[in-house]
């Protein structure tokens, strides 16, 4: 359980975020630190996005992790990761919701990460931040890529979701309910979504977080928006035409969740240094909060005269 964090300056006419959450994805870990392919320092790519992390929010309500957290299901590689990111989780007093993907074997995860028997049941769970229910899914199939939904795990859901959570319900999956403009995903897509989708019509899902396709998407599944975090290991280079999308080494992000009492957002958090401006700043803030929004309309929003 966490504490709510409340945007300390509210200048807008929106109610300050109840719950401020950490959304990241597809970390692809290696036993003994492997580079992915032979090409991607994983690990590094994911300590700069902890760094990230670190100095985005002092105390998000959750980290969620939506899948792909190893490449190949090893032992040693969810040890790594898990040694990576408990310390952060620590120390910014937060939980984190580690979801299963199609690169991960269910039995190593719930026994390296999860301190579970090493089983094949799918690894799901329910989380009550303060009032906002988060339920991760487990979309995974053991032995394939692409995605799915069985009947226990539906009836499952509907038990959990009929309910209601003073804040509404997250739900964290791998694969996106949604469809790729590459059609490599469609290929891998989540099956049964007719069904997930009746199950969550009328219930008090607000939201959708997903991974898998290694770049940033949003839409919307059974009239709930979904938010698609991409990768921290490599994205997928979108610029080029859809089928000749591949991997790059760059345009790593994450995203930062607010759950206002109205609506959500997701922003995506690019990883990345750049020289950066310095024209805003906590005094700034200070000058804006001792003025009347009069007076700050004034001072931030009038143009000069011409
Ligand atoms: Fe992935
Ligand atoms: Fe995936």
């Amino acid at each position: 359980m966490t504490a709510p964090v409340s945007t300390e300056y509210v200048f807008g006419r929106h109610q300050p975020a109840s719950h401020v959450l950490i959304h990241v994805s597809d970390p692809h870990f290696l036993a003994g630190g492997a580079r992915l392919g032979g090409r991607y320092d994983v690990e590094s790519n994911f300590a700069r996005t902890l760094e990230a992390i670190r100095q985005v929010h002092p105390h998000p309500a959750a980290i969620v992790v939506t899948g792909d957290l190893t490449d190949l299901g090893e032992p040693d590689a969810y040890r790594r990761l898990r040694a990576a990111l408990e310390p952060v989780a620590a120390e910014l007093g937060t939980v984190v919701v580690w979801v299963a993907g199609n690169h991960d074997e269910r039995p190593a995860l719930r026994e390296a990460l999860l301190d579970l028997a090493p089983t094949e049941e799918p690894v799901t769970g329910v989380w009550d931040l303060d009032g906002l229910r988060l339920i991760a899914l487990d979309t995974s199939v053991p032995g394939w890529h692409h995605g799915d939904l069985d009947d226990a795990q539906l009836a499952w859901l509907r038990d959990v979701l009929a309910e209601p959570a003073p804040h509404g319900t997250l739900l964290a999956m791998h694969h996106p309910p949604l469809p790729s403009h590459l059609p490599l995903f469609d290929i891998l897509e989540l099956r049964h979504q007719d069904e997930l989708a009746e199950v969550i019509r009328g219930s008090d899902v607000r939201g959708i977080l997903a991974g898998h396709l290694h770049y940033s998407a949003h839409g919307t599944f059974a009239g709930v928006p979904v938010s698609v975090s991409s990768a921290t290991c490599y994205t997928m280079n979108v610029s080029l035409p859809a089928a000749e999308v591949n991997g790059m080494d760059a345009a790593q992000a994450f995203q930062l969740v607010h759950v206002h009492p109205d609506t959500i957002t997701h922003t995506v958090v690019p990883v990345t240094e750049a020289p950066t401006g310095e024209f805003f700043s906590e005094a700034w803030l200070e000058r804006m909060a001792a003025l009347t929004p009069e007076q700050r309309l004034e001072a931030f929003s009038r143009k000069p005269a011409r």
